[in-house]
């Protein structure tokens, strides 16, 4: 790994500190990446003892995104930090991998995830949303994100996987030590849940992973026994040309499935609902022209960019933006950034639920990585939208939002929300 003092690092223009917590305590910030983008070329980011180019613009997240064999996943895996190599082989999974292990591994889990399979789940999804709407509606008040925007995604997940009711408790209970593991206050001890093995070698190095990854091999011997039409049964009857899911890619599977999907479309469903509070007449629009409900979905996926970033690790030399890249740096892409892009978004700083042109990037930049669950996702928000429309619902903040302190999520811990009579 390069340590980042090559020439064009150190000549380069530098970045504005935009991946320490605090920076965060406000919010995104903005201000900060709409400064990198005004910058020709790349900045650099001084980050430990290396360091990474930053990628802001809507277009070159782009070309990063869509030119996998020079920006790989693989060879330092996506987030800003380096793994040890024992480490990142043991918690490898389909979001770290390059061709040909990620076109294969992708291919036998896509068939579940088109808009065709997730469409069918649309019932499914409208009881889980119309149940939590009601109970908030009833009680008339209350933390948004514990009542409603934490508990819809994973009971989605869940259900369509094939968890029983009865073990849901438990599942929600490992994925918000899952959570909890991507922030510095992680509370579990290295044993917990019978864990043996290093958490270093664990996603998130979390033992609730461990737990996770039991489960979950439990659940897919029940479903080989005995099929069902969920996704677990999906996954481990996943075939191709003979070829089958080993094992261990099995769970890693089943892992990022009940994590991937859960702290991003809380984060999109809290924000969309507080962006529609804080702007009233937008809501109206919806409520007056349904036809607005995807496009308003859209808005607020580009509004919320539920997750910050992603990186990517340069195979060879290269050039981005007129700047020279050695081979093994670490390429940032900044999908905030993108997504305020005024290049690309007419008044990008407006909250218009009937913005016609909306190419945003909080499912990634295109390319093979793309969001996995964004049917699902969108899904989701539709549904939402609709249930909350059909009831009339309008809601007001009575109080801040407490956010995640990170760099990584645009998360929201907590924001008390009123139903408006
Ligand atoms: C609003 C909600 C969501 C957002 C904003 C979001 C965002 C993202 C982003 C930015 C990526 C990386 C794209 C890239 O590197 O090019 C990604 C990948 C992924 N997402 Fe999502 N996601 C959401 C919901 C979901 C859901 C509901 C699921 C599954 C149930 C899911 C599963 C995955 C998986 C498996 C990957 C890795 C795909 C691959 O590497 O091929 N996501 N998501």
């Amino acid at each position: 790994m390069s340590t980042g003092a090559g020439n064009g690092a150190a000549l380069a223009p530098r970045s504005p500190d935009v991946t320490s917590s605090s920076v965060y305590a406000d919010g995104v910030p903005y201000d900060r990446f709409a400064e990198m983008r005004a910058t020709p070329g790349l900045v650099w980011h001084p980050y430990g003892e290396d360091g990474f180019w930053a990628v802001t613009r809507h277009e070159e997240i782009r070309l990063v995104s869509r030119q996998p064999e020079i920006y790989s996943s693989a060879v330092g895996h996506t987030n800003l930090w380096d793994l040890e190599a024992d480490a990142l082989e043991a918690r490898r999974s389909l979001i770290d991998t390059d061709a040909p292990d990620h076109t294969r591994l992708r291919r036998l889990v896509a068939r579940a995830f088109t808009p065709k399979n997730i469409r069918r789940w649309e019932h499914t999804v409208r009881s889980i949303t119309g149940q939590l709407l009601d109970e908030f509606i009833d009680a008339g008040e209350g933390d948004w994100v514990e009542s409603v925007a934490a508990p819809l995604p994973i009971r989605v997940i869940l259900t369509l996987l094939g968890v029983p009711v009865e073990d849901s408790a438990y599942l929600v209970e490992l994925s918000n030590h899952l959570v909890e593991g991507t922030t510095d206050r992680p509370t579990l001890a290295a044993d917990a849940y019978g864990n043996t093995t290093d958490p270093r070698l664990l996603p998130f190095n979390s033992p609730a992973s461990h737990a996770l990854f039991t489960y979950g091999e439990q659940l897919g011997d029940q479903r080989r026994a005995e099929p069902q039409d969920d996704l677990v049964t999906m996954l481990v009857q996943a075939a191709d040309d003979g070829d089958r899911l080993r094992p261990e890619e099995y769970r890693n599977l089943f892992h990022i499935l009940v994590f991937a999907g859960n702290e991003t479309t809380r984060t999109a469903i809290t924000h969309g609902v507080m962006a529609l509070a804080d702007h009233p007449e937008q809501w109206q629009r919806v409520l007056d022209d349904r036809s607005l409900v995807e496009p308003a979905v859209e808005e607020i996926l580009r509004w919320s960019t539920p997750v910050l970033h992603m990186r990517r690790t340069t195979t060879g030399p290269t050039e981005l933006a007129g700047t020279a890249i050695e081979g093994g740096q670490k390429v940032v892409m900044w999908y905030a950034s993108g997504n305020r892009d005024e290049a690309v978004f007419d008044d990008p700083t407006a909250f218009d639920v009937g913005r016609v042109d909306n190419p945003h990037q909080a499912f990634g930049g295109g390319g093979p990585h793309l969001c996995l669950g964004a049917f699902l996702a969108r899904l989701e928000l539709i549904v939402l939208l609709q249930e909350m429309a059909d009831r009339g619902l309008r809601l007001r903040r009575t109080g801040d939002a407490v956010r995640v302190p990170s760099n990584f999520v645009n998360g929201v811990l907590s924001v008390p929300m009123a139903v408006v009579a």
